[in-house]
């Protein structure tokens, strides 16, 4: 939820602010603003909606602030108007702070400060970190702002300025990601990279507790406890502009659909041997006899990782015999889990930093549990509390419907797989050669489908951009995927779609069926027979079916009203090359729609908050 950026340094801090803030939209997008520095006054300017509303208010002003802070928000705490806007300042506009998170004491906290007279103008929860530095405030700002923390409780990353304390920018962080990006005699800090690329690629990746001072050229990170100054590990990110631009594309959703040809590439590179058919993964910390003890995998996620998760535990338990589970983190952190020694955690996340996955990860370190990390970010508060894990290398994911992140998640889940397979002997070696060499093949199939199937794709989005409902069905590794395509349409058509078990459709959902209700079905050669006879049962209900079938399919030409056909692979690659048509539906039914594809209503793309 929400971008936050800081900058002090010899450059105008507006365009940098503004141009941060740009490249943090797809984080949060209900209103923006940001607050400048100047002749020790500050300078706040900000509103509702999208930062070109922002940009419409101070354009044509030019202050010579060297430093600001700025915000975009995705609201948890009262409803996104211009007042509720981030930044939030006390009651003498001394002090201006911007917040990503949610602040769980407000309330207590807002009674206690407007019984001592301060008076709140928003409805949100962030308002009380200003009054409370403002409540601290003895002229030293430092202190203030660390009594404040003393205070609030739940979880944030804080940007704070004093009118009384020139071009200095303080910052602290629990639970929603904070970076410190360190330039040529200026500094930034930020929710994410993508903020600064262009500007550093040295960084600091700040961790729960820290708090971080920012002045001009010079920079202070704090211990969480004795708040001593402590030195930590410059890292240097990888981002490139070309990769965080749209490079061409209408929007980021299709161009990460289109980097899949590449993305899933990536996640293999180095990984798999054609050679001598061999998986090697790095980062798993793991001796061939831990995997040889392993117990139970469990997959924990949220939302399309979630969907990668239901597909990991199928692949995990199909190749390398261990019996798996997956999980909504949301539901895994208070249901009192048993973790045993024996037992291993992989929690997957594009961003690495959904707040319930994050959540999960910190319960299981606590019960003593094994935590891998399978995350697309590096250095992501997931990837660092983890230890160790898999990259998905997916490169930045900016549309807020996840695309090329999940394929490179069921790839890299489906090495592990075969790589614990591998100690554990339980893979067949003519199984082992035809799923590396398909997984080998995938990229240039990925880039002939797309080449090949753009018309009819577009041809059968504009045939049902009208639709109200749809259902999505899929059996074995494409149930997921049926999940997965339900949730693309939903999310970024605002069209009602569930996924379903193809079987499980008789026990209920098929009440839903007549001829207004078209169903989806993946029908590629896994358990095609049961899915052709679904088929049937829908269409006897007077529904509208489109099929994803393998290529040279005749029978579904002639029971499905609309075909995609993609090529047939082996089984467990087949389902990866399977969601592609699903996303360009999706992508093809909103954008017809008018809707915004990278930016939905409601949503973000990373979930911080609870
Ligand atoms: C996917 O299209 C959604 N944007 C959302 O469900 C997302 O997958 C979920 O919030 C999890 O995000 P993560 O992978 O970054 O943890
Ligand atoms: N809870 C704060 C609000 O609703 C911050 C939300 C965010 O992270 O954008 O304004």
């Amino acid at each position: 939820m929400c971008g936050i950026v800081g900058y002090t340094g010899n450059k105008k801090a507006k365009d940098i602010l503004i141009s941060g803030l740009k490249n943090l939209e797809y984080r949060g997008y209900d209103s923006a603003g940001i607050c400048l520095q100047e002749n020790n006054e500050l300078l706040i300017f900000k509103d509702k909606g999208r930062i070109k509303n922002l940009i419409t208010i101070i354009d044509g002003l030019s202050p010579n602030a060297i430093s600001g802070i700025g915000h975009t928000r995705w609201a948890t705490h009262g409803e996104p108007n211009q007042i509720n806007s981030h930044p939030h300042t006390d009651c003498k506009n001394s002090i201006a702070i911007v917040h990503n998170g949610i602040i769980e004491n407000y309330t207590e906290i807002k009674k206690f400060l407007e019984s001592k007279g301060h008076i709140f103008k928003s409805e949100t929860d962030s308002e009380v970190i200003s009054h409370l530095i403002e409540e601290f405030y003895e002229g030293d700002f430092k202190e203030a702002f660390l009594n404040m923390l003393k205070i609030i409780e739940g979880a944030y990353a804080i940007l704070a300025m004093d009118k009384n304390t020139p071009n200095t920018i303080i910052g602290a962080r629990k639970g929603s990601p904070l970076i410190l990006g360190i330039g040529n005699n200026e500094n930034f800090l930020v929710s994410d990279p993508s903020a600064i690329v262009g500007y550093t690629a040295n960084v600091v990746y700040l961790d729960d507790g820290e708090v971080v001072i920012i002045k001009n050229n010079e920079f202070e990170i704090l211990d969480p406890v004795s708040k001593k100054s402590i030195n930590k590990k410059v890292e240097h990110i990888s981002w490139s502009l070309k990769e965080i631009s749209k490079d061409g594309y209408p929007d980021f959703m299709l161009k990460e659909i289109f980097e899949q040809q590449q993305t899933i590439k990536n996640a293999f590179r180095g990984r798999i041997s054609i050679e001598n058919y061999d998986v090697k993964l790095g980062g798993l910390k793991l001796t061939p006899k831990d995997i040889q003890d392993i117990q139970r995998v469990f997959f924990i996620s949220c939302g399309t990782s979630w969907h990668a998760g239901i597909y990991a535990k199928y692949v995990m338990e199909d190749l390398s015999r261990i019996i798996s589970e997956h999980e909504y983190a949301s539901e895994f952190r208070y249901r009192n889990p048993l973790i045993k020694e024996d037992d291993i955690f992989f929690f997957i996340s594009q961003s690495g930093e959904t707040a319930d996955t994050l959540a999960a990860l910190k319960l299981v370190k606590q019960l003593n549990g094994r935590v891998y990390g399978i995350t697309n970010v590096v250095g992501s508060s997931i990837a660092r509390e983890a230890g160790q894990g898999v990259y998905t290398h997916a490169g930045p994911e900016i549309g807020v419907a996840s695309t090329k992140a999940f394929t490179s998640q069921l790839v890299v889940t489906l090495l592990i797989a075969l790589y614990f397979g591998k100690f554990r002997k339980t893979v067949p070696q003519d199984k082992l050669i035809k799923i590396i060499e398909d997984l080998n093949k995938l990229p240039d199939i990925v880039e002939n489908f797309l080449k090949k199937n753009i018309e009819i794709l577009k041809s059968i989005s504009f045939k049902y951009k009208d639709i109200s409902n749809a259902l999505y069905l899929g059996r074995g590794l494409n149930f997921p995927i049926a999940l997965e395509g339900a949730l693309k349409l939903k999310e970024i058509s605002y069209i009602h779609a569930e996924g379903y078990p193809a079987a499980e459709m008789k026990h209920g959902p098929i009440a839903l069926i007549d001829k207004n209700f078209p169903v989806f079905v993946i029908a590629t050669r896994e358990l095609y027979e049961k899915v052709i006879s679904n088929i049937e049962e829908v269409k006897a209900r007077g529904a509208k079916v489109v099929a994803i079938a393998n290529e040279g399919d005749k029978k579904i030409t002639k029971l499905a009203d609309d075909v995609i056909f993609v090529p047939e692979l082996e089984y467990h690659v087949q389902p990866i090359i399977n969601v592609i048509p699903l996303q360009l539906i999706a992508y093809y039914i909103a954008s017809f729609k008018g809707k915004d594809v990278d930016k939905p209503r409601n949503l973000a793309k990373s979930v911080t908050v609870e």
